[in-house]
């Protein structure tokens, strides 16, 4: 498999995989401009949970580059213009806060780029380490060759490696015990049939997609043995944000009795969220649902309601895997 890079830093520049046009062009977006990068998180150039988080720490040092003025109003106006990209993913503030630590230590250093760089790197090598730990811990669950039905795209898209719920099944299908795999289209940006059909393809691990509405059918007709998914914000009761049609998903794994699964690093535990209720949900603009690729498939006038992510309660979800281990319920964070 040539291994396509989603987030590379080099000569000072950021280089994103543009997700947005995957899998018909493998473009590159190379800036050093944070303004750009915090458009590329909005318009989901880039996107997933992690990788949120690691180019959200990238941009905040390189609106350090060319620091003429106040290094402390050029900080916080980077860090005040990432922080409104994007509400649910954790990951982001997580990564914003650490290097706002990180900074408000060093502000006065004539070198603090280099050292915004360095934790951004580190920020990066730790992803990178996690992804292995969620992979290996993730083997667990299976019991045998398994059918696997799974949502959005959680693979190396959405990491600084392998990523995280795709990860574990990309690990499971090199020990023999991926039969098939199921990837939701994942309706309306469709991050399954693009992105994960993408990366199953080029991992050669034998898949289909099918329609968000085609699940239950899988899963009466055919017999998934489990789902797993990726979280872009899990609450201290285990109660998980996903990608819109998660929730669906979960409920018609109990339905069937089929366990469901959750894999992320422990940079998408918020604390600061007791339950579900408390996790902040995206609304996307009505033109990705009006719309497909610009082209219009209903009258633009009708009224459009599209909430990005839903939580799926914990009591529907069989286990959690971090790159520390796999929990079960009941959820303690
Ligand atoms: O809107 P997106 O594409 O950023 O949503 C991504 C997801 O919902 C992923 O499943 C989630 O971030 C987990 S990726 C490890």
């Amino acid at each position: 498999m040539d291994k396509y890079k989603t987030i590379e830093f080099a000569d000072d520049h950021l280089i994103l995989l543009d997700q947005t046009k995957l899998p018909l062009e493998e473009e590159y977006i190379v800036s050093d401009d944070y303004k750009r990068i915090a458009i590329a998180i909005e318009k989901l150039e880039v996107r997933g949970a992690p990788a949120i988080g690691i180019v959200a720490a990238y941009a905040l040092a390189l609106a350090l580059k060319f620091n003429n003025n106040s290094a402390t109003d050029t900080f916080l106006k980077a860090y005040n213009r990432l922080k409104i990209t994007r509400p649910t993913a954790v990951n982001l503030f997580w990564a914003l806060e650490r290097m706002k630590k990180i900074f408000e230590k060093h502000s006065a250093s004539p070198d603090i780029y280099t050292i915004l760089k360095s934790e951004a790197n580190k920020i990066f090598a730790e992803d990178e380490l996690m992804c292995d730990n969620i992979a290996k811990n993730g083997q667990e669950i299976f019991t045998k060759k398994s059918i696997v039905v799974t949502h959005c795209n959680t693979g190396r898209l959405v990491s600084a490696g392998g990523g995280t719920a795709l990860f574990v099944i990309q690990k499971a299908f090199e020990s023999g015990l991926i039969e098939h795999v199921y990837s939701d289209e994942t309706r309306p940006l469709l991050q399954g049939s693009r992105l994960t059909a993408f990366e199953l393809n080029k991992l050669e691990i034998p898949f289909s997609i099918i329609t968000d509405s085609s699940a239950a059918f899988v899963m009466k007709n055919i017999g998934a043995d489990l789902v797993i998914t990726g979280a872009d914000r899990i609450a201290r009761n285990g109660d998980t944000a996903n990608k819109i049609g998660t929730y669906n998903l979960a409920v018609l794994a109990k339905y069937h009795g089929i366990p469901f699964y959750i894999a992320a690093p422990s940079s998408t535990l918020d604390n600061n969220c007791i339950t579900g209720d408390d996790i902040k949900i995206e609304f996307r603009e009505p033109h990705e649902i009006n719309s497909i690729k610009g082209v219009q498939v209903t009258d633009k006038s009708y009224p459009v309601y599209s909430p990005a992510f839903d939580v799926t309660p914990n009591h529907l979800i069989t286990g959690i895997i971090t790159e520390d281990r796999l929990f079960k319920p009941p959820y303690n964070f």
